[in-house]
């Protein structure tokens, strides 16, 4: 019996995957490696000592999907398979439209058809909109997004709620995470991504790295204690414990669950670059920019359902998370690339 991680060699799978591992769970992932390294894959076995079997196919391609299924015995899927750049998404929105739902319908289609009854996937807080006031909660409408990535976490919730309405018996949870930072302890994974970054942590150690000069700092003009804006980090290895703890739960459960992963605390921009530069001793450049098109100025969660129903919690500070991330950068400043 084994948990398939589809995208499993990504930021959020690696650390999943060793999480389950840990927990004792035989782990499956299935990833095209088009966002990804295959050195994960030691990496992982050097951190747990178990090397997951893998299948490098597209999971788009249900005909491959199915092929992970007919040669194991999957007991439930982690969907984190997928795009997920907010700009690159407004650039080429058909793309994530076939990409994203694709993954997703074929996961769940083959599910059907083989039985299996357990699913996990990997939503955003980004489905709470521009409404809704921090902290957010489950019960919060949802609401479109101006960006096509995040449309299409809203519109798979909505489809995986429709299959379970039609599916008595599935189990399956919406994980909508919140700022993943920070990396392995160990510094052997963490995030590494292609070209310039998005985010705000890669920013930071590709800066404290050398290879950006300073970091732009995107809105001092917000209604935040320091007018910065405000999000709740949320270290990785607490986030990878979340998915544990969900697979835990769904596996005992029928119905369909939405639940944050956060922290449940905010800390803005600034707070972030002024924890770095104390966890790690540096100095990091900053340049006050302009707001960002779409950004908010606060997102943190309530995260009381995922410790009521999942027993989980996050424990690392955000001083564990600057320290941790520069760790994964310094020892790795091309990220997987030698
Ligand atoms: N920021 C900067 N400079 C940078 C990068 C980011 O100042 O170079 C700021 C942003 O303006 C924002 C904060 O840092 O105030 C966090 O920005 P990120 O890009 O790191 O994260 P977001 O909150 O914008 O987005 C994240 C995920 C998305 C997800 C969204 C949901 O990356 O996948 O949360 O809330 F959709």
């Amino acid at each position: 019996m084994a948990i398939l991680l589809t995208g499993g060699m990504g930021f959020i799978g690696s650390h999943t995957a060793v999480e389950l591992i840990k927990e004792g769970y035989e782990v499956i992932i299935a990833d095209n490696l088009s966002n990804s390294s295959k050195k994960v894959l030691e990496r992982i076995e050097t951190i747990t000592g178990v090397k997951p079997l893998f299948y490098e196919i597209d999971v788009a391609v249900k005909e491959d999907v199915m092929k992970v299924f007919e040669e194991n015995e999957v007991q439930g899927v982690v969907h984190f398979a997928g795009y997920k750049s907010v700009p690159e998404s407004t650039r080429i929105p058909l793309a994530y439209y076939r990409n994203n739902l694709d993954t997703a319908l074929s996961v769940l289609e083959v599910m059907k058809e083989k039985n299996c009854k357990t699913f996990v996937f990997s939503s955003s807080a980004t489905v709470y909109g521009d409404k809704n006031k921090a902290p957010f909660n489950e019960e919060m409408p949802t609401s479109t997004s101006t960006n096509a990535y995040g449309n299409t976490k809203l519109m798979i919730e909505q489809i995986v709620r429709d299959f379970a309405a039609s599916w008595e018996e599935l189990s399956a949870i919406l994980l909508r995470y919140f700022n993943p930072i920070g990396a392995h302890p160990s510094g052997l994974i963490g995030e590494a991504p292609d070209g310039i970054p998005n985010n705000l942590m890669p920013y930071i150690t590709q800066t404290a790295v050398g290879v950006r000069e300073y970091l732009g700092v995107f809105g001092t003009d917000y209604d935040t204690p320091d007018g910065t804006g405000v999000r709740d980090f949320i270290h990785v290895v607490d986030l990878a414990r979340g998915h544990v703890a969900a697979i835990n739960y769904a596996l005992k459960t029928q119905g369909v669950e939405a639940i944050n992963l956060g922290t449940g605390k905010g800390n803005s921009v600034l707070e972030v670059v002024s924890t770095f530069e104390k966890a790690n001793d540096l100095k990091i450049p900053v340049k006050l920019l302009p707001r960002r098109p779409g950004d908010i100025a606060t997102s943190f969660a309530l995260a009381d359902k995922a410790k009521k129903l999942l027993g989980w919690k996050a424990e690392l500070t955000l001083f564990d998370m600057c320290k941790d991330s520069w760790n994964w950068q310094k020892n790795n400043p091309k990220g997987y690339e030698d």
